[in-house]
């Protein structure tokens, strides 16, 4: 109806430590149980420049230069989710920035112990999402589900 909220994008990245720790089909499968749609997914060996731009919010931290190396020790499956209140829910199911606050169940809470590599990235807002979306995915590379029918599968 007229008055469904719409569905909204998030960008989510599985880091390097995910991917060789072979937690890739493991997290997919969970957006995909929640019921949120997959929208692009690629492997990438991100560059420093895009890495730079992606976390340029945190250029002042003391840890910044070992998040770009660590982010760029491999690759990462970068993907976008798209659904109702994926950007919320999304950073619910990844659980807090330290797994140590994180509770069992969350991604993060099940599969990390460290600050510093802890497996997965989630946007934390709508705008950033945004931002994040358009500079890790061109614009063919991602899938419109809403010109497409799925009516036989759901
Ligand atoms: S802050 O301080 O509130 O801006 O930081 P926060 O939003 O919690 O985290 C932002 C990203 O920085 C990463 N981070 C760290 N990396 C390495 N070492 C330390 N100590 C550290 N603290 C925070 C954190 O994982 C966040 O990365 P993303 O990729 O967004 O999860």
């Amino acid at each position: 109806g007229a008055d469904r909220k719409p569905s909204e994008r998030t960008f989510l990245a599985v880091k390097p430590d995910g991917v060789q720790r072979k937690l890739v089909g493991e997290i997919v499968r969970r957006f995909e149980k929640r019921g949120f749609k997959l929208v692009g997914l690629k492997l990438v060996k991100a560059s420093e420049d895009v890495l730079r731009e992606h976390y340029w919010d945190l250029r002042n931290k003391p840890f910044f230069s070992r998040l770009i190396s660590y982010m760029s020790s491999g690759p990462v499956v970068a993907m976008v989710w798209q659904g109702l209140d994926v950007v919320k829910t999304a950073r619910k199911m990844l659980g807090e920035t330290n797994p140590a606050d994180s509770l069992p169940g969350t991604i993060r809470g099940d599969f990390c112990v460290e600050v510093g590599k802890n497996v997965i990235h989630g946007s934390d807002s709508m705008e950033s999402a945004m931002k994040e979306i358009s500079l890790w995915f061109g614009q063919n590379e991602l899938h419109r589900w809403e010109s497409c029918s799925t009516s036989w599968i759901y």
